[in-house]
């Protein structure tokens, strides 16, 4: 198969540059950082800003929030999720192993059948939602929550490398939220996919101060550099150049 040069423009002000124009279409990048630091709003941003502003479609995988509570947060930065689904641009698929239906914590069994299988039919879910709707672009948050339903990590690798050549082969380019925390080992997906994105969130003197870094983006020239990030009601933005105190 002949390898797309075709870039995704990520819809985060100023990522674009550092990454040679954007994502490479139909690949895999991990976006990893701990609790806080971004990654949510950084995975709605890109769906939302390439659904709307670029015509798009998107899907957006959960594994952790509802989809109620996503529509709800992200109305305070002015993000109609609700009007996309309406239009067909926007595709919710809720992959939570457990949900909470009238008070009542219930195990749904359409997608957990046994260890070898969630990924399997996530994948094929995945793969008829972006037929569905022609979606060119998808988010899973969080693989990390998908991933731990394996004892065996020989299943985790096997899982993911087929969801990552299936969305290739479908020309997705799509963001697998990791949660990291630097005490763990290294994840399996920061291996499989193409790229990592770092975000960080760390105490600088009496405040935070939030930051990303591309530690990996293979076939692309990338910036090494660690650039300051803002988190406003417009959403992320990157800053730069760095400014040194
Ligand atoms: N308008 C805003 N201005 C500044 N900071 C904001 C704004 N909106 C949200 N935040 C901050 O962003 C954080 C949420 O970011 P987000 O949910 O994207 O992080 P996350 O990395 O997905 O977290 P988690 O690992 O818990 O899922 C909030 O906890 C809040 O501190
Ligand atoms: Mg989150």
């Amino acid at each position: 198969m002949i390898e797309s040069s075709i870039k995704v423009r990520t819809g985060i002000p100023g990522l674009d540059s550092i990454l040679s124009g954007g994502f490479r279409e139909g690949k895999t990048i991990v976006l990893s950082g701990p609790p806080g630091s971004g990654k949510t709003t950084f995975g709605m941003q890109y769906l939302y800003v390439g659904a709307k502003d670029f015509d798009e479609p998107v899907v957006y995988v959960t594994l952790a929030e509802s989809p109620r509570e996503i529509k709800n947060d992200f109305k305070m930065y002015g993000w109609d999720i609700q009007k996309l689904i309406d239009d067909g641009k926007m595709l919710i698929i809720d992959a939570r192993p457990f949900k909470m239906e009238e008070g009542f914590v219930e195990l749904d069994d359409s997608l957990y059948r046994g260890e070898t299988l969630p990924f399997m039919h996530l994948t094929q879910l995945i793969v008829s939602s972006i037929k569905r709707i022609g979606a060119k672009r998808l988010v899973v948050d969080s693989l990390t929550v998908l991933a731990m339903q394996y004892a065996n990590k020989f299943y985790v690798r096997q899982g993911l490398q087929g969801m990552l050549q299936a969305l290739e082969d479908r020309h997705c380019t799509s963001i697998l939220i990791s949660e990291s925390s630097a005490a763990e080992k290294i994840p399996i997906e920061w291996y499989v996919a193409s790229g990592i994105i770092l975000l960080h969130h760390l105490q600088r003197e009496n405040a935070m101060e939030r930051t990303l870094q591309v530690l990996k983006m293979r076939g692309v020239r990338h910036s090494e550099q660690i650039y300051p990030m803002k988190l406003s009601d417009a959403g992320l933005q990157l800053v730069h150049p760095r400014l040194t105190p």
